[in-house]
């Protein structure tokens, strides 16, 4: 039994077969898992669901970590909740991301997924129900799970339950696109919570505006999540990363980086930016060959064909581009594909140009880790789709996310910042960016609840 409990699609752990036939633990990082350090270990429980057959076959064998259960549901009713109803229809909802002629379709078998997503949060009710101490706190995790505080709250009157989405939440009007008793099932989903959290106030208030003022109980609060400098610090200057930079610099020569970091996802805008790069070096031809686009976009979602296809729209452009302006001795754009956070950090501390220009986006944490481990300090050109606009705006050049041609500008812009002045505004996002870090993000919920 558990007096905090968090209840995420995806955990902190996760199975794959090593070559020598066993099951390895691989440990995931990110906010959460700080977040969660906070709090004792022998009093907390992390419910997740099994992603994988790894998982599934730890669960069967009774393989665990303590204070993680992982819930083995059933396949095709896991595919359909995640793949079919969290990631294609309420992640399209909330980034905006539909092609309307096309999409949504809200037919038989959208219903029949609709099923599987709400066996699927109703799995993780019953989990959370059986191991929670009388008047426990629970912490509901994201999109996949907005049933959840709902069907907890009927199971066990007596929990605290918040509810924290890290994504941004759909206008009403796009929100409205959902069939209405879909919309009204979601929203009263979230509204069995005590708490909502979200990471911007633009986000809080379309939520509020989409519940329309029924939320007698709930309170709705805003908590931007933040980086931890010190444990980001120490992780960016472990000597493989030290070596990785080394490489890294080799390849880049004395020429000046753009630095980017996403998952290959739709609402990241990664097409644009490379169409921005492509702009840069086509208006301002004396950036050839002066500077090298590090993109790092690894592969995500790859059951779903939208981001199959956009991971490969994603590297023609890229091949497009180096085509157009490459030469013998310098590749404009290094795209990496691979999940690789050694890379990823090297890359960081190297960047004099952080590019994040999000159509929409909960937080986008990148856009707070560059300034903190940027080496010489960087530019950061932020979108105002990214839900770190609001913390980040005053020290970044902001661009809206369509706008190709305002984002080159911005990108010629940060090439050439005086150094001083780079060095000033990178402190200050610094300090924005760890005004809130994981620990206190996840204490500041646990005592929001406890004032319930
Ligand atoms: C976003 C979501 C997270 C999710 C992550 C990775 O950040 O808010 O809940 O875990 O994307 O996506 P994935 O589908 O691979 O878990």
């Amino acid at each position: 039994m558990a007096s905090v409990l968090v209840a995420s699609n995806r955990g902190p752990v996760s199975y794959v077969r090593g070559e020598d036939g066993e099951l390895d633990a691989r440990r995931g990082g990110g906010g959460l898992v700080s977040g969660l350090s906070a709090v004792s270990s022998q009093d907390s429980l992390w419910v997740c669901a099994a992603l994988g057959e790894g998982d599934r076959e730890a669960v069967r064998r009774g393989i665990g970590e303590p204070g993680v259960r992982m819930l083995d549901i059933a396949p095709d009713v896991y595919a359909d909740a995640y793949n079919g109803i969290a990631n294609s229809v309420l992640w399209f909802l909330h980034h905006h991301l539909y092609d309307i002629p096309r999409e949504p379709v809200f037919d038989a078998a959208f219903r029949h997924r609709w099923e599987a997503y709400r066996a699927y949060n109703r799995a993780f009710a019953e989990a959370l129900a059986a191991a929670a101490d009388e008047g426990a706190a629970v912490l509901v995790q994201d999109y996949h799970l907005a049933l959840v505080p709902g069907q907890l709250r009927e199971l066990r009157p007596d929990l605290r339950i918040g509810h924290f989405t890290h994504t941004p939440w759909a206008s009403p009007e796009y929100f409205r696109m959902l069939p209405a008793d879909i919309g009204d099932e979601l929203l009263r989903g979230m509204l069995g919570a005590d708490e909502l959290g979200f990471h911007t106030s633009a986000w809080a208030s379309a939520f509020l505006s989409c519940a329309g003022g029924e939320q007698p109980r709930t309170r709705v609060r805003v908590h931007p999540l933040g980086v931890d400098a010190e444990e980001l610090r120490a992780l960016a200057h472990r000597p493989q990363v030290d070596e990785r930079l080394a490489r890294l610099r080799e390849e880049v020569g004395d020429r000046k980086t753009i630095v980017r970091v996403d998952r290959t996802e739709l609402s990241k805008n990664i097409l644009r930016g490379l169409l921005a790069y492509r702009e840069l070096l086509t208006v301002h031809p004396e950036w050839r060959d002066r500077v090298v686009h590090l993109a790092s976009a690894y592969p995500s979602r790859q059951d779903l064909a939208a981001y199959r296809a956009y991971t490969a729209s994603v590297t023609e452009l890229a091949a497009e581009i180096n085509a157009e302006f490459g030469t013998a001795d310098w590749q404009p754009v290094l795209v990496s594909v691979e999940d690789d956070f050694t890379r990823s950090l090297a890359a960081y501390r190297l960047a004099d140009v952080a590019l994040v220009n999000p159509v929409r986006d909960g937080m986008n944490l990148v856009a707070k880790e560059i300034p903190v481990v940027s080496d010489a300090g960087c530019a950061l050109v932020l979108s105002t789709g990214a839900g770190a606009y609001e913390e980040l705006k005053e020290d970044a050049l902001t661009v809206h996310p369509y706008d190709v041609s305002e984002t080159a500008e911005a990108l010629h812009t940060a090439l050439t910042m005086p150094p001083p002045e780079r060095a000033d505004r990178t402190k200050r996002l610094a300090s924005a960016a760890t005004a809130l870090p994981p620990q206190r993000w996840f204490l500041n919920q646990l005592e929001g609840l406890s004032d319930a």
